[in-house]
């Protein structure tokens, strides 16, 4: 299964959220703000550093279909420069923000996208709990968790996730290591909502 976690990085609550990944051994993936990395350089070079995969969920977290293809461009290639400058060149894959596309920002995105096949919708609800129990209902192999690691709630919750899950047999891979592990070979531009085959 993979955790997945978007909106960062935000200093409060990723940094005891990394410790925490690491002190289970767990690898997530990290879809971050463009915006954002200034002043957390330090917490997404840990990122890499630490086995976790790090992606783009834009500059300003803006909606694809919103958008012009001059300024779609520019987003989502800000974003990869920031991530290249400081972890070196490598492919950035994107989760585009609230999960839409269209036809014609396919075409235009080079990388793999990253939608998800668990949502507890953590952002509304900001209770642990709930997150919790919403994620261990509907968790089943392959699956694509949605958190969101700018809330204290959801890094409690994710960390609850990780020991229930663990305690029922699941590993925790990157979103990449998932597609690989179920013979997918991810391609530019098509938009991936879970490991199924
Ligand atoms: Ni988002």
């Amino acid at each position: 299964i993979a955790i997945t976690f978007d909106d960062g990085p935000h200093r409060e609550t990723t940094e005891p959220l990394l410790d925490g990944l690491l002190e289970r051994d767990v690898r997530a993936t990290f879809f971050l703000i463009g915006r954002q990395i200034a002043g957390n350089e330090d917490l997404v070079e840990r990122m890499e550093e630490e086995g976790h995969q790090v992606g783009s969920h834009t500059w300003n977290h803006v909606r694809l279909t919103d958008l012009s293809q001059d300024t779609l461009r520019r987003e989502v290639e800000q974003t990869e420069e920031a991530l290249e400058t400081l972890l070196g060149g490598e492919s950035y894959w994107l989760r585009p923000p609230y999960g839409t596309v269209d036809d014609a920002d396919q075409e235009l995105i080079d990388v793999p996208m990253i939608k998800w096949s668990i949502d507890p919708r953590d952002w509304e609800s900001r209770n642990t709990a709930q997150i919790v129990a919403a994620v261990l209902e509907a968790a089943k192999p392959n699956q694509i968790i949605l958190l969101h690691d700018i809330y204290e709630t959801s890094v409690q919750a994710a960390l609850e996730i990780v020991d229930s899950l663990q305690e029922e047999g699941y590993r925790f891979l990157t979103v990449e290591e998932l597609l690989e592990v179920n013979g997918i070979e991810p391609e530019a531009g098509i938009l991936y909502c879970s490991g199924d085959p």
